[in-house]
């Protein structure tokens, strides 16, 4: 949680020129001398910035995202896996937005979980395997192009290149927009993501996201918990196989959460099972 401090801590603006350690202690310093005066200007450019320099609006109109978020997608339908597209990001960027807005984080960092949930995916446009680097390697440029703040980039490329769980090794969050991102793509399970219509032939992953009938992540900032609730059609699937499927999710989720300061709850129909 010591990310907290970045919305309300202390007036500390890295200039052009503090891009590496040095001149970012070197400015510490300076900020905490002794005998600095009370009196000493303040001004709102020596705040910490609270507003994002890119909105998701912006991102979102983009025609190279929108040729990548098309191309991934179909590139992942031909390999047999669920939907990527449009409805996946979308509903990916509002419930990492929301997930930070419910537990008051400040409205950069809501934009910034937005646009990376946006673009989480990007990187399945060149290939399945190591889509998480890939993706942010192409946020990249693109939120460069658009002109994002260099360090609102920074934090973007985080978020995506760990949301993955790629080479058999888990995403783990660094910051609570890659936390954000986290939580909101595990929580995409559906029967609205299984592009196969035939279920005889349905795959484990195809039968898990068909029986869910619905998702949704409840964020209780009161009771710091974040709760997955799940309604799985159980003649479709038995709950064990979403465990099954799933395991790895769960756990990045639980990592995330506690980042997040919160416990990580799982309800299926109702009964608590995590
Ligand atoms: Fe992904
Ligand atoms: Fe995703």
């Amino acid at each position: 949680m010591s990310d907290r401090v970045e919305s309300t801590g202390t007036a500390f603006t890295p200039s052009a020129n503090s891009d590496n350690d040095d001149s970012v202690l070197e400015q510490l310093g300076t900020d905490l001398r002794i005998g600095k005066t009370e009196d000493a200007a303040e001004t709102a450019a020596a705040l910490p910035r609270t507003e994002p320099s890119l909105t998701l609006d912006v991102v979102r109109a983009d025609p190279e995202v929108q040729a990548y978020i098309r191309q991934a997608n179909k590139n992942l339908g031909v390999l047999g896996f669920t939907e990527h597209g449009f409805r996946h990001v979308n509903l990916v960027a509002n419930i990492a937005r929301n997930v930070l807005r419910l537990l008051d984080y400040d409205a950069r960092q809501q934009e910034l979980a937005a646009i990376a949930g946006y673009l989480h995916d990007i990187g399945n446009v060149i290939s399945r395997h190591g889509h998480a680097s890939t993706g942010a390697l192409l946020a990249h440029s693109i939120l460069n192009r658009l002109g994002m703040a260099p360090e609102d980039v920074a934090i973007v490329l985080g978020a995506i290149g760990s949301h993955g769980d790629d080479g058999a090794r888990l995403g783990e969050p660094v910051h609570p927009v890659s936390a954000a991102l986290i939580l909101a793509d595990k929580s995409d399970v559906h029967r609205s993501r299984v592009r196969n219509t035939d279920p005889s032939t349905f795959d484990q992953h195809d039968r898990v996201n068909y029986a869910a009938t619905s998702s949704f992540l409840r964020v209780a900032p009161e009771a710091k918990t974040i709760t997955l609730e799940l309604t799985i059609d159980t003649s479709i699937a038995p709950v064990m196989q979403y465990f099954e499927i799933f395991l790895p999710r769960m756990l990045m989720s639980r990592h995330a959460a506690e980042l997040l300061g919160c416990e990580f709850h799982i309800t299926i129909n109702e009964v608590v099972v995590l």
